[in-house]
C-alpha cells in the first residue's frame, strides 16, 4: 500500500497528540508533534532572558542558532537541542504562557516548517499542529480539523496535569488565550483548511476519533 500523509490540526487539548500518536501505531507511520519543535525553541527562548515580548529580531537570532533534533518512532518523538533532550522539559506552564509568544515570529515559523517537510518528504508520516493542512503539508492525502469544546480541552489538561497550581477556570482562560493567540496570529493562524475533515471530539472517546481517521485513510485506498 503507498504510503501517505496524515495531518491532524485544532487548538490546544483537543487530544491531537494523543490520536495521531495511535493513528501512527496503527498504521506503521512516524508521528510528528511540531508543537514540541516550537515548544522546545521557547525553552531556549526563556533559558535565554527573552520572554518580554519585544525580541522577535533576538528570538529569531537564536533560533537560527539552535539544532533540533528529533527522534521519531510510532509511540512518540523525543526532542532534542543542541544535543540536549529536552523533552520532559518543554510542557511547563511557563512554556505554555510564551510558546505562541515564540510561535507568531515569522522567522522561527519558517525555519520549523522547513524542517517539518523534510521530515514528511518520504511521506508515511502523521503530522499534528496548527498549519499543517494549511500551510505545512498542503498535498497531505488526509487532513483532519481536532477540536471540542475549550471546557472539555481544559478537563483533560487538568487530568493529565501532575501540577496542581491551576484551577480547572485558570486553564480554561490559558486555553482561549493560546487559541485566541494562534487563530488571530497573521502568519498560519489556527484554521481549518478547506479539504480538512472536521471532528468534534466534545462526546466521542480517543478510540472513537481514531477509528474515524483510520477510516478516512481507507477510503483513500
Ligand atoms: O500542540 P501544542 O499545544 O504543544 O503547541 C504549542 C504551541 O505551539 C501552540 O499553542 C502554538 O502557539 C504553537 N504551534 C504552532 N504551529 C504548530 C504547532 C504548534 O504555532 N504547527
Amino acid at each position: 500500500m503507498p504510503k501517505i500523509n496524515i495531518a491532524i490540526d485544532g487548538p490546544a487539548g483537543a487530544g491531537k497528540s494523543t490520536v495521531a500518536r495511535l493513528v501512527a501505531e496503527k498504521m506503521g507511520y512516524i508521528y510528528v508533534d511540531t508543537g514540541a519543535m516550537y515548544r522546545a525553541v521557547t525553552l531556549k527562548v526563556i533559558e535565554a532572558g527573552l520572554t518580554d515580548g519585544n525580541n522577535p529580531a533576538s528570538i529569531a537570532a537564536l533560533a537560527h542558532k539552535l539544532s533540533l533534533q528529533l527522534k521519531l518512532s510510532p509511540e512518540g518523538q523525543r526532542i532534542s537541542v543542541n544535543g540536549e533532550d529536552v523533552t520532559e522539559y518543554i510542557r511547563t506552564l511557563e512554556v505554555n504562557r510564551h510558546v505562541s509568544m515564540v510561535a507568531r515570529i515569522e522567522e522561527v515559523r519558517s525555519l520549523l516548517v522547513l524542517k517539518q517537510q523534510q521530515l514528511a518528504s518520504a511521506k508515511g508520516v502523521v503530522m499534528d499542529g496548527r498549519d499543517i493542512g494549511t500551510h505545512v503539508l498542503p498535498e497531505a492525502e488526509v487532513k483532519v480539523f481536532l477540536t471540542a469544546s475549550a471546557r472539555k480541552r481544559a478537563e483533560r489538561r487538568f487530568n493529565e496535569m501532575d501540577e496542581d497550581s491551576m484551577t480547572l477556570d485558570e486553564l480554561e482562560a490559558d486555553i482561549e488565550r493560546r487559541d485566541r493567540m494562534d487563530a488571530e496570529r497573521e502568519i498560519s493562524p489556527l484554521k481549518q483548511a478547506v479539504d480538512a475533515t472536521l471532528i468534534d471530539s466534545t462526546s466521542l472517546t480517543i478510540p472513537q476519533v481514531v477509528e474515524y481517521i483510520i477510516d478516512l485513510c481507507q477510503a483513500r485506498f
